[in-house]
């Protein structure tokens, strides 16, 4: 069963404030991206990378992944464009796709394995999931709380999310809404989506303080995460 897996990392990394794309911003010494890339690659379960990077990043980022089995797409105006992009160079083999931001570079082997056995075990559409610990309310324009949400029933979610290929392509067809995840798509069309459990080292670098202790955590930890 041939496993592809599309990584989005043609975001401009605003809120990371580093000048450049976020994906491109070195962790200890090597990039995110080709942490994400390797955190893939590591468990022996992923065929092939397709890498999305910004138009005018795509020569630079070729070389960064040496021979490595990954080819570099130029992305999109939103994540779901730029999945998009890498969706259309897959090949007809190819059965199931993993969809695993660029930008969560710690992501440990266990949670892709726990992700593609859960797809090749037949469910459709299958994301890594964590508890929400804090209490979460809505709140109106003006900051003033309208009411509390059960968190019982509430997951953050992560990233790689697997997908049966066909039903991700069906999800994708025609011009879809952006979504910030790609199970969102599937859910629109109907399919069910499976939970796995996620991983606190899979979180997504967002901000600077995010950068931090993605640094601290290598540092003081390399051996079992780096
Ligand atoms: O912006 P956010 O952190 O939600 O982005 C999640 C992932 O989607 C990142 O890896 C980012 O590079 C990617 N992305 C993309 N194309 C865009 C916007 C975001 O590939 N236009």
């Amino acid at each position: 069963m041939s496993v592809v897996a599309v990584v989005p990392a043609a975001g401009s990394g605003v809120r990371l404030g580093a000048g450049m794309p976020k994906a491109f911003v070195e962790l200890s010494g090597v990039p995110m991206l080709v942490r994400a890339v390797d955190g893939l690659l590591a468990p022996g379960v992923v065929d092939h990378v397709v890498v999305v990077v910004p138009g005018d990043q795509v020569a630079a980022a070729g070389p960064m992944f040496g021979d490595r089995p990954v080819t570099v797409v130029p992305g999109g105006a939103d994540r779901t464009a730029s999945v998009a992009a890498g969706l259309a160079v897959l090949g007809p083999g190819t059965e199931v796709v993993l969809v695993h931001d660029a930008a969560r570079p710690l992501t440990p082997p266990d949670v892709v394995r726990r992700v593609v056995a859960a797809v090749r075990a037949g469910a459709p559409a299958v994301i890594p999931v964590l508890p929400v610990p804090d209490t979460v309310k809505t709140v109106d324009g003006a900051g003033v709380v309208v009411s509390t949400v059960d968190r019982s029933a509430l997951r953050a979610v992560q990233t790689p999310q697997g997908f049966r290929a066909g039903d991700l392509r069906r999800a994708y067809a025609g011009t879809p809404d952006p979504r910030t995840d790609d199970a969102g798509l599937v859910e629109a069309i109907g399919d069910p989506v499976r939970t796995v459990d996620g991983d606190p080292l899979a979180f997504k670098v967002t901000t600077a303080w995010d950068l931090r202790i993605a640094e601290l955590l290598l540092t003081g930890a390399g051996e079992r995460i780096g």
